[in-house]
């Protein structure tokens, strides 16, 4: 055998065993393209309930239903609209989800009580091989504890979970960084209820129709849209780069330890923290980890360089907003 076959031989051996772990009620944490994901077998509500202890989560956050092939929406969606099919023709495998009208087969725990349902193919190979060896849908939020920023490695995930996941896929850091973009086609218009990996004005010329903003809808529970629910131990603060080396200053004459997260390099100044990319989809991939780092480091105040305000930044854009949210 030669070791390319020996390595895809392992890797089919690892999917097998954890296809097999979810078909015994057990919680699988595997990649998709976004974020590592906590898996469990979406119509088993006792093994979705472990998800909800594992992170800590309050039981009405609704989960995600992941699907190996796009012809398995009307088995878990009982309507299936023509704008439907068109953006999952458009974006699946993909990081996009769909929240559409449940199927009387799924799980009330998996919607949160809800009478709708989030579905989504993602793109990752692995992910894909897990869903088509398990043959159902697998209900997975981030596979990161309640509050804390997405894992996008394997060892974050064992960082964040530990004993509490029975089995890890490992297939590599993630590569959109940033969790999918969330469109709601229950109700009269088609809504966006979180950016990500998936454009806005990209669903909007798939659809051929305007792409709203979620406002304050009272009935929709996303976790996605708690003001704090990216947020990291270390205090963020955007800031313009302009602002920046007068806040550093400011900062560290009050004592503060002092961390930035830059768009590109440091600039000559000799500041710690994190020279992240200038452009946006690189800056996604690699935000999780360096935020993980960052917490790591018993750092005060986080000064992140304040992204472009353009479409390409929205997602980026959110997770940092959240992430520098504090409670008052
Ligand atoms: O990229 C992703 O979406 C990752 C990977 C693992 O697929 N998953 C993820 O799951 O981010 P989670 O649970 O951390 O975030 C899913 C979001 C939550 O804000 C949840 O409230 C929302 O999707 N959601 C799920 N079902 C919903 C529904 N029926 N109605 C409204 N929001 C829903
Ligand atoms: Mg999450």
């Amino acid at each position: 055998m030669r070791p390319a076959e020996a390595t895809e031989c392992a890797r089919q051996t690892r999917v097998r065993e954890a296809a097999a772990r979810l078909a015994a009620g057990k919680l699988v944490a595997f990649p998709t393209e976004t974020v590592y994901g906590l898996g469990a077998d979406a119509s088993n509500p006792a093994a979705v309930a472990r998800i909800f202890a594992a992170k800590g989560r309050p039981a009405d956050h609704p989960l995600i239903v992941h699907l190996p092939d796009a012809e398995l929406l009307e088995d878990w969606a009982s309507e299936v609209t023509s704008a439907a099919r068109r953006l999952a023709a458009c974006f699946w495998p993909g990081p996009l989800t769909l929240i559409l009208p449940r199927a009387a087969k799924v799980p009330l725990e998996v919607t949160g009580g809800q009478n709708s349902v989030g579905l989504r193919v993602p793109a990752h190979p692995v992910a894909l091989a897990l869903l088509r060896t398990f043959g159902g849908g697998v209900a997975a939020p981030s596979a990161n504890r309640f509050g804390r920023v997405s894992p996008t490695t394997a060892d974050h995930v064992a960082e964040e979970l530990g004993d509490a996941v029975d089995y890890i896929l490992d297939g590599g850091p993630c590569q959109v960084g940033v969790e999918s973009t969330i469109l709601s086609l229950v109700g009269d218009a088609p809504r966006l209820l979180r950016p990500g990996g998936i454009p806005h004005s990209a669903l909007e010329a798939a659809l051929g129709a305007p792409v709203h903003a979620a406002g304050g809808d009272p009935g929709l529970r996303a976790s996605g849209l708690l003001a704090s629910h990216y947020a990291p131990a270390a205090r963020l603060e955007l800031c313009p780069s302009a602002s920046l080396p007068g806040r550093w200053d400011a900062l560290r004459a009050g004592g503060m330890r002092v961390a930035v997260m830059t768009l590109g390099a440091l600039a000559g100044r000799d500041w710690p923290g994190e020279a992240m990319p200038g452009e946006a989809v690189a800056y996604a991939r690699r935000l999780y980890a360096a935020l993980r780092r960052l917490d790591g480091q018993d750092f005060d105040v986080v000064l992140v360089e304040a992204p472009p305000d353009t479409e390409d930044w929205q997602a980026v854009n959110d997770r940092l907003k959240r992430a520098s949210h504090r409670e008052t």
